[in-house]
């Protein structure tokens, strides 16, 4: 019997469609992709985020090409080049302030490594997280992710126990944005709570923003406790809001900054790479062989992140990024869709909730040339790249609105 032509675990559902390489040469990068088949898409999947400058961008490729003909790998003992370079630009460009990097290989990696030093940096036990939440599947990240889809059936040692047994709690899920829970939480146990984790945008829960007052609020307790805030920016962070850092980007210098933040997927613009950023002094908590990773800080990755900050400041992709959400709002109220029932976002992170229909709609919209992903089967999520503008966004909308029509036709 012939071998299936797929032979992963069937882990996802599969498209059909398989893709080989960027539409076209551009010297930006291309924002289309080609499939094997020949046909054309514009792509606002980017392997969920990561590549904010398209796809060939021939700057990011010989940078990375470059790196592969000098040296392939390094371990965490040895210094190189790209990876003080990428540290430095990395300690510049987020919010937490005289920050300590830990290099990983993707967002989850990355989660881990924040939960670990706050765990060992305050000796407590308590990690807050928030509905809707999602920082990972590897199994410690997984404890703070919300969703019963992903967490069951793995984890029955990081669930939150019933409260007769709340002394062994390590994980706790409040609801996203409300100040009151996360309050009366550190009230009954703010000296056991190790750190409260955050996304200020959360991403898989169909793009919805914290509100500035939360952030802040989350601020002000974790201080006042002794607890640590930590901002999963592993979606949101890196540009996609328009600034380097989410947190900025939504609470500006109101209050202080997080301890912790974390960031993977467009930190590499498509090569895979995570950190994770914490205060000099907590980052001190961690000793040698505390944590490791044999790929973290990888020349290959730091290379490919250097040059995409390189690009994105050079080419000015923060202000484009910035600009794509109020965009595609101007052109939802020209020519409206009566099935959208809200659309959400910051900078280039944005969602349009199409209610029950989204579970048909990533199809109908791929037929018309338009990789999207949905959340929650009601929210089409776009990570464009970040040059990404009206045209690319008006396409998306034509492809939406003939893509509900034919749902609902
Ligand atoms: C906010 C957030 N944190 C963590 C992760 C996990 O990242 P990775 O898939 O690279 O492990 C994701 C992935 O979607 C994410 O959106």
């Amino acid at each position: 019997m012939a071998p299936p032509e797929d032979l992963r675990w069937p882990t996802y559902r599969p498209t059909g469609i398989t893709l080989e390489a960027a539409a076209d040469e551009h010297p930006n990068g291309s924002l289309y992709v080609r499939a094997e088949d020949g046909r054309r898409y514009l792509d606002a999947v980017t392997g969920i985020g990561c590549a904010v400058l398209g796809h060939g961008h021939p700057a990011w490729a010989k940078a990375v090409a470059d790196q592969a003909a000098r040296l392939a790998s390094a371990s965490g003992t040895y210094a190189t080049a790209p990876r003080r370079a990428l540290e430095r630009a990395l300690v510049e460009r987020t919010a937490v302030p005289d920050a300590r990097v830990f290099f990983a290989n993707s967002g989850t990696e990355a989660t881990e490594a924040a939960v670990k030093l706050a765990l060992r940096a305050t000796g407590r036990s308590i990690v807050v997280a928030f509905d809707g939440a999602f920082h990972g599947r590897t199994l410690g990240a997984l404890g703070l992710t919300a969703s019963p889809a992903y967490r069951a059936p793995y984890l029955r040692c990081m669930d939150e126990p019933p409260d007769d047994r709340f002394a062994e709690v390590k994980v706790l899920h409040l609801p996203f944005g409300d100040e009151a829970a996360l309050t009366r939480a550190f009230e009954t146990h703010g000296d056991r709570i190790a750190m409260v984790v955050v996304e200020p945008v959360q991403g898989e829960a169909g793009i919805r923003p914290a509100s500035p007052s939360f952030l802040i609020r989350a601020r002000e307790l974790t201080r006042r406790a002794g607890a640590l805030l930590g901002t999963d920016e592993v979606q949101c962070g890196f540009g996609r809001t328009g600034h380097w850092s989410a947190w900025t980007a939504i609470v500006g210098d109101r209050a202080d900054p997080p301890d912790v933040t974390w960031l993977a997927k467009a930190l590499g613009g498509g090569f895979p790479i995570g950190a994770c950023l914490a205060r000099a002094d907590l980052a001190a908590a961690m000793t040698p062989g505390s944590h490791g990773s044999t790929f973290g800080g990888n020349p290959l990755a730091c290379a490919a992140a250097l040059a995409t900050i390189e690009i994105i400041e050079r080419e000015g992709l923060l202000a484009s990024a910035g600009a794509q959400f109020d965009t595609l709002r101007a052109i939802a109220a020209e020519h409206p869709i009566e099935a959208v029932r809200e659309i959400r976002g910051a900078g280039a992170m944005i969602g349009i909730d199409v209610g029950e229909r989204g579970a048909a709609i990533g199809a109908a919209m791929r037929a018309r040339g338009v990789l999207v992903t949905v959340c929650h089967r009601t929210t089409v999520r776009l990570l464009l790249p970040y040059r990404a503008g009206r045209d690319e966004l008006a396409t998306i909308w034509r492809a939406l609105g003939d893509g509900l029509a034919d749902a609902d036709g």
